[in-house]
């Protein structure tokens, strides 16, 4: 029998009780396990989750949980850095093994976390920390290992994807596309953590540190949110022949690997286009695979429940077969063959080339496009498309430019010359591209 106590009563640990109390007989027969739920610990014992416990098994005593000999693995479910840090620790010295779904403990604290998990003997699931109900962390470890991982990259933020959706959709700003994502329950406690690519970021820095064997880097992931995009620019967009989507990429080359999360354009006719609401989509590029695609839900009670539950099962089937055994970071048992990971630095965002969106605000004069080209000129980018609607001489409207491919290093400087121009009103908006160059 493999003993389980859940700290955390929310909406995931809800979705985990529930699988793991309802298809208890499937999990059963399909691993040959007897997984039982012994203890889930909340601070609120009172409030109705719609699903019925047997008695005695909710409590408030969460070291009753970290401490009991008897639980062999604890499902860490109520997320942030604290005290959910303090409890993982304390569990991880008891010697017992740890699942968690807290994305933003694991990319932050990741790498302590794993290294007192590998001095202990004890393993650490993470699966339900990015992307919910889509097994993609199990998918780079293990579906495929046999590959170098040349790139990473999709939607992992629910929220956002929704916002922007609503403002492609119904052609409404960030703020009421927010407002409507907040209502429904969609976004984060701190909505910033979605709308700011941080969410997004801390996914980012999890996936990176399996595909590319590199320790989690949270801090070294560029971040760039939604929050200045309007519905002029995703009307622009749209005329291009793009939509707007708030990506995270990872992409190794030449020994170095790209960290960033950021508006960007995709062309219309990508599948990552019509990945629409609150589903996440992934690319992952594998130099024998070629292009793998997953899809799905990236939230919610039942999908991360799911998430965490695999992770269950999956250190389930390791305490009873290799009880004792040492794991390594990557959860694989020590008694394999060591990986000798080729080590890959990562890449500054000032050092990636693309091709660019720019707005620019400028006032409706004669001779401001060609000022604002030579610049860009000057800084070796070169024009693929330029749009201006309308005529308000004398005053600030909206220039659009779409480059060719640049460097990122060449654009920051354009950019920051040409909003120093008189005739421009505002700060310059840019947008990544992504898609083949025309
Ligand atoms: N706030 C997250 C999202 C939830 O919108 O995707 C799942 O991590």
């Amino acid at each position: 029998m493999v003993n389980v106590g859940i700290i955390g009563f929310g909406t995931v640990g809800t979705g985990t009780a529930r699988i793991l109390l309802e298809n208890k007989d499937i999990i059963s027969q399909r691993s040959g396990l007897d997984i039982n739920l012994k203890k889930i610990a909340d601070l609120n014992i009172k409030k109705s989750r719609g699903i019925k416990l047997p008695k005695g098994m909710l409590t408030t005593d969460t070291a009753g949980i970290i401490n009991d000999p008897e639980i062999h693995v604890v499902v860490e479910l109520i997320g942030g850095i604290k005290p959910a840090k303090d409890f993982i620790l304390k569990a991880i010295r008891n010697k017992k093994h740890v699942v968690t779904a807290n994305k933003a403990l694991i990319a932050t604290e990741g790498n302590e976390i794993l290294a007192e998990a590998e001095k202990h003997g004890v393993e650490v699931g993470f699966e339900a920390s990015v992307a919910g109900g889509i097994p993609i962390i199990k998918i780079i470890k293990e579906g495929l290992i046999a590959n170098r991982i040349l790139a990473v990259y999709g939607i992992i933020n629910g929220t956002s994807n929704y916002i922007l959706t609503k403002m492609t959709d119904e052609g409404i700003e960030f703020s009421d596309a927010l407002k409507e994502a907040q209502r429904l329950g969609y976004a984060e406690a701190d909505p910033t953590f979605d709308i700011e690519g941080i969410d997004s970021a801390h996914k980012l820095a999890i996936l990176a540190s399996l595909a590319y064997d590199i320790p989690f880097s949270f801090n070294d992931v560029y971040k760039e949110g939604i929050t200045r995009i309007t519905s002029q620019d995703i009307g622009f967009a749209g005329e291009l022949g793009y939509k707007i989507k708030l990506l995270a990429i990872a992409k190794a080359s030449d020994g170095k690997v790209e960290l960033r999360v950021h508006p960007t354009m995709v062309p219309k006719d990508y599948f990552i286009s019509k990945v629409d609401g609150v589903f996440n989509a992934i690319y992952v590029q594998g130099d024998a695979v070629g292009d793998t695609l997953y899809y799905g839900r990236g939230a919610g009670d039942m999908p991360t429940g799911s998430a965490v539950v695999s992770d269950i099962v999956d250190i389930g089937k390791k305490i009873v077969k290799c009880q004792g055994v040492k794991v390594s970071r990557r959860g694989i048992l020590e008694t394999l063959k060591p990986r000798n990971p080729e080590t890959f630095k990562i890449k500054k965002i000032e050092d990636i080339e693309a091709m660019y969106y720019f707005r620019f605000t400028a006032y409706d004069k004669p001779g401001i496009l060609s000022k604002i080209s030579g610049v860009l000129g000057d800084h070796d980018i070169s024009i693929a498309s330029v749009i201006q609607k309308g005529r308000r001489v004398g005053e600030a409207v909206p220039l659009i430019v779409l480059s060719h491919t640049a460097k990122e290093k060449d654009v920051i400087k354009a950019v920051r010359e040409i909003d120093r121009l008189p005739v421009v009103a505002d700060e310059t908006l840019y947008v990544r591209v992504e898609g083949k160059e025309e």
